[in-house]
């Protein structure tokens, strides 16, 4: 048993390597190129504080989901009137990896089902409402790729109300902020991928193949959390990399190899210290988003099959849990989660991801920043990315259920 487990971890090597890699060198002359750091620290005056005196929003009893209620537990169903949430071609910020059908995606099928809780509605997504819950205030998602393509996901969900004037988008390595004037509010993304520090920190010019994670080191990170009100934390994938893993705890000059599970916990448990220290919950809300699931091999959901998530058009009906989804490191995360003095919503989106073998970027995502060529797409079982999702699509649900969450918890002001 633990043999073959491992050797599921080993090999989702060559994919993650492909995809994760990446996001890399290419990005980074463009990330220089556009970001304009000038802005960022520009303190809003007067007169902009005039411009918040707008009433505010009302959050309705059909706005919060019945109490409790498992949103996690559900099923797809097939909704083109309501879904997608917004339009690939219509948000200006979606980088290649996500925008699958510019990139050449045949089938949009995975763009038109719902998450629909089995015990209770999901309030409907309004991108004013949410705007309203984050007048004057910074959510922020901090992790890997992943968690960039719910950070984008949520810009392109509620960019659309919001006048070309009156937003702005920078990217300011390892973050990119996007401001909605009016509100004082921002969307933000910090990378992270171990959450603790790491030598893959650099948001651009990260290392792939050589890994070495500092488990007990989190505070330089950590000053750039501070404050902020909404933390919603991911990691997962860049620990699936081999059954271990090194990194340093203690003295940083001891480097060893930790087995993944092990070092993963040790990780979390220093990011939970540094919640403990740092995070002021009267004001901060903190989420962790399980592990986003990939589907790496076809013969876990098709029996005798030997492909991957490429040329898969239907979600899967239920129950499916993939190999990749490690339920020790889930285990892990739900003690950890549980034991911890500062309240943690874990967004359990593991399960309702499992099912959308349909829904990643395949062929038609990018790779070291360029688009595939002609010889790899023809290569899917090499070539094809089963991590990354295209947007819109399954990271559009997770932010729905984070908006419920962020609703459920607001309070009204009269
Ligand atoms: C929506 O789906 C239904 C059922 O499959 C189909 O008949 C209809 O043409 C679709 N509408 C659009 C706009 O794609
Ligand atoms: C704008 O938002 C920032 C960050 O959330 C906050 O510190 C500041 O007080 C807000 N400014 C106004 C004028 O509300
Ligand atoms: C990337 O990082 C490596 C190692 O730190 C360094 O040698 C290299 O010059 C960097 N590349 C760029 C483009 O900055
Ligand atoms: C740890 O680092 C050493 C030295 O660089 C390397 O030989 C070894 O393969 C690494 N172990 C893992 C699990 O990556
Ligand atoms: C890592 O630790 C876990 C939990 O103790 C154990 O189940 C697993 O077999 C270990 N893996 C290796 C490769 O030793
Ligand atoms: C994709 O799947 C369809 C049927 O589901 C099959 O007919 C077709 O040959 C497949 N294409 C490739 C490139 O595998
Ligand atoms: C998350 O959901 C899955 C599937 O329902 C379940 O097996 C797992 O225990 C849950 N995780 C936690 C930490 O509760």
């Amino acid at each position: 048993m633990k043999p073959s487990l491992d050797r599921r971890i080993q090999s989702l090597l060559p994919v993650a390597l492909a995809s994760l890699l990446v996001l890399g060198i290419a990005r980074l002359v463009l990330d220089n190129l556009k970001s304009d750091q000038s802005h960022i620290f520009v303190v809003y005056g007067r007169q902009e504080m005039e411009k918040f005196n707008q009433r505010p929003i009302f959050v309705g009893p059909n706005d919060r989901f019945k109490e409790g209620c498992n949103v996690f537990e559900g099923e797809w169903v097939w909704d083109n009137v309501t879904h997608p949430l917004y339009q690939e071609q219509s948000c200006p910020y979606l980088v290649k990896q996500t925008t699958c059908l510019r990139n050449g995606r045949p089938d949009s099928f995975y763009q038109n089902w719902r998450w629909q809780p089995y015990a209770c509605e999901l309030p409907r997504f309004d991108p004013l409402k949410l705007l309203d819950v984050l007048r004057g205030k910074r959510l922020m998602f901090i992790g890997d790729s992943v968690q960039r393509g719910q950070f984008e996901s949520m810009v392109c969900m509620v960019q659309s109300v919001i006048p070309d004037d009156k937003k702005s988008f920078q990217r300011i390595p390892p973050m990119k902020i996007f401001k909605a004037e009016d509100y004082n509010a921002s969307i933000e993304y910090y990378w992270a991928p171990f959450i603790v520090e790491s030598i893959s920190d650099h948001a651009t010019n990260h290392t792939v193949l050589k890994r070495l994670v500092n488990l007990d080191s989190i505070a330089k990170h950590g000053k750039s959390w501070e404050g902020v009100d909404f933390l919603v934390f991911e990691s997962y994938v860049w620990w699936m990399y081999k059954p271990f893993i090194n990194a340093t705890y203690g003295s940083p000059d001891d480097i060893r190899e930790y087995n993944v599970t092990t070092a993963y916990e040790l990780a979390l448990r220093t990011w939970a210290n540094w919640l403990e220290s740092s995070i002021n919950p009267n004001k901060q809300k903190v989420f962790f988003m399980s592990m986003s699931p990939t589907h790496l091999w076809s013969w876990e959901w098709r029996p005798g099959s030997d492909g991957n998530c490429f040329n898969e058009s239907y979600p899967i009906k239920g129950p499916y849990w993939g190999t990749g989804s490690n339920l020790h490191i889930m285990n892990l995360l739900g003690s950890v989660i549980q034991e911890s003095k500062i309240s943690i919503t874990l967004l359990n989106i593991t399960q309702l991801s499992e099912y959308r073998k349909d829904a990643h970027a395949t062929i038609y995502g990018e790779r070291k920043g360029k688009l595939l060529t002609k010889e790899q797409r023809s290569n899917p079982k090499q070539f094809g990315d089963c991590i990354h999702w295209c947007l819109p699509g399954v990271p559009d649900t997770w932010n729905e259920i984070l908006y419920a969450y962020l609703l459920k918890s607001h309070q009204n002001v009269f």
